[in-house]
């Protein structure tokens, strides 16, 4: 492995001290007095001893989001929350640099893709900034004896939990937080064991653009312990939730005691389907980048990657050309197309599924193993795999590996392929490769997921909405939907006699 860091590997937010909790617009322990340490996954270095949260330090935070939600923050009007939403994403848009490079330290992610995105996170918060004026409830026209006005408000939710992966720190604690301010309410959030770093420089940003005490608080700790607190923290009114349906599942069980709204934003296996017709130079990179993206670590990776027949052998040799090709390194790196795996743990998984491919017949064309020569074996890195001689009841086929790996498999006519593609307990994104705009819109209309991109993938707005079908989830984040569901509706029946 050659690392040529361009990027800065000292930042100053790492600056050798524990990193405290946010709660209540300070900077604090955790009442146990714990600590964590967080590693770089690209060497095994620790970067930073961060405050382990617990139960008691969640309940501080939520009884500072109440009190800042009974109180003053309940005055801010819409033109005040929709400043402080833009105050912050000047802040990110100024640090954005620094921002990039903690998410690839804490958590691996190419720095040369991150960096080209600033306009895609800063235009995400100011799309929610916009959405803060941008609420209104209705009037209906009654048939009640007597004056009556009736009208149904919208309202904020109250205090809200939300819970976060490691995939995609900086732009999950910014979606979670805009939103939010958007709506009124205020917010716990707990980031991922995982990637704790960035989520808490986003802190330190929501301070400085003046968002008052305990309207955000970010509370480091694990799933267990904090998460499973906040999820089932009487006074929470809605948790937000990203990672795995396992997860969610808990997280669902336990807010039952107290009825809370929810959204899950789960996992996926999702389909790419490739057509004979397709233009094959853009499809190759497309159907690669689709599960390589992130070092496979998206939840909407088109995994399953679907190809007609006639092309199966030509097709599968490509996209693993592509893989073998990629330079596999230290994120920080700006000419790393693929970074490491976040952790020991998820390494151990995605290794793990490449031995079970090959038991259950798969082939793997490319890949299909750690790397582990010279640098790369201090690191979690696992080389682009793809496996051919795929059936669809096979593992790598049906479960999230969350990893680089595609499962590659034939297919031979539309009814086929899509009662195939819809044979999965997810549902959350989908591809379609043709230059057959009926075919196109035949196919994307019958995939049972939240998005369906033809001629591409992964590509998200912040105007449009994205979620889950099943068992990746409920809700909608992004478009007008998203903050809908932070919202209450009240109505109010107004007798004026
Ligand atoms: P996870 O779903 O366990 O972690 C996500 C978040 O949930 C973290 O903040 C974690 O601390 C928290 N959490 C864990 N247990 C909790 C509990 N009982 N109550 C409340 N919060 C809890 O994901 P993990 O363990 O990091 O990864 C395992 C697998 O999950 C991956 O291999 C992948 O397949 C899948 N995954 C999917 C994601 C997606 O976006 N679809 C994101 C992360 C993981
Ligand atoms: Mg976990």
């Amino acid at each position: 492995m050659t690392t040529n860091p361009m990027f800065n590997a000292n930042p100053a937010f790492l600056d050798g001290t524990v990193k405290k909790l946010f709660i209540d617009g300070c900077w604090v322990e955790a009442k146990a007095g714990g600590t964590f340490d967080t590693t770089n996954p690209a060497t095994g270095e620790i970067l930073a001893r961060v405050s382990e949260g617990g139960a008691q330090d969640i309940d501080l935070a939520v009884a500072a989001a109440r009190r800042a939600f009974e109180g003053p923050w309940r005055n801010f009007k819409p033109d005040q929350r929709q400043n402080l939403i833009l105050a912050l994403a000047e802040l990110v848009s100024k640090h954005y640099e620094e921002l990039c490079i903690l998410d690839t330290l804490d958590m691996g992610m190419p720095i040369g893709r991150s960096i080209q995105n600033r306009e895609r996170v800063v235009g995400s918060i100011r799309y929610y900034a916009a959405q803060a004026m941008s609420i209104h409830g209705e009037t209906i026209e009654n048939s009640l004896d007597g004056e009556f006005f009736t009208c149904a408000l919208k309202e904020p939710i109250g205090v809200v939990g939300a819970i976060i992966p490691w995939n995609s720190p900086l732009f999950a604690t910014v979606k979670k937080i805009s939103v939010a301010l958007a709506a009124g309410c205020t917010l716990v959030l707990k980031p991922a064991e995982e990637a704790p770093l960035t989520p808490l420089r986003i802190g330190e940003l929501c301070l400085e653009a003046g968002i008052p005490p305990g309207v955000v608080n970010i509370v480091s700790g694990f799933g267990e312990t904090a998460g499973a607190r906040l999820a089932a923290h009487p006074d929470v009114d809605k948790i937000a939730f990203t990672g795995s349906h396992f997860t969610g599942q808990k997280i669902i069980r336990a807010s039952a005691g107290s009825v809370k709204s929810l959204s899950m934003e789960l996992g996926g296996k999702s389909p790419n389907i490739i057509f004979a017709d397709a233009n094959l130079d853009k499809a190759v990179p497309g159907a690669a980048m689709a599960t390589f993206n992130n070092a496979g670590q998206i939840c909407c990776a088109g995994t399953r990657m679907f190809v007609e027949r006639s092309i199966y052998d030509e097709f599968v040799a490509r996209v693993a050309e592509f893989g073998s090709r990629m330079r596999v390194g230290n994120g920080l790196d700006i000419n790393t197309q693929m970074g490491p795996l976040v952790s020991a743990e998820q390494l151990a998984r995605v290794t793990e599924y490449l031995t079970i491919g090959a038991q259950e017949g798969a082939e793997a064309v490319t890949g299909g193993q750690r790397l582990t020569e010279g640098a790369y074996g201090k690191g979690n890195f696992v080389a682009p795999t793809v496996f051919r001689n795929v059936t669809d009841n096979m593992r790598i086929a049906r479960e999230e590996i969350f990893g680089p790996v595609i499962s590659a498999i034939p297919f031979d006519t539309i009814d086929d392929v899509v009662s195939r593609a819809n044979d999965t307990i997810f549902g959350l994104g989908g591809g379609v490769w043709t230059t057959d705009v009926g075919k196109a819109h035949k196919v994307a209309r019958r995939i049972r997921s939240g998005t369906v991109w033809v001629n591409a993938y992964n590509v998200m707005d912040p105007s449009v909405p994205f979620g889950g079908y099943k068992m990746s989830g409920y809700g909608r984040e992004g478009g007008i939907h998203h903050v809908d569901e932070y919202l209450q509706t009240k109505a109010l029946i107004l007798n004026t006699d």
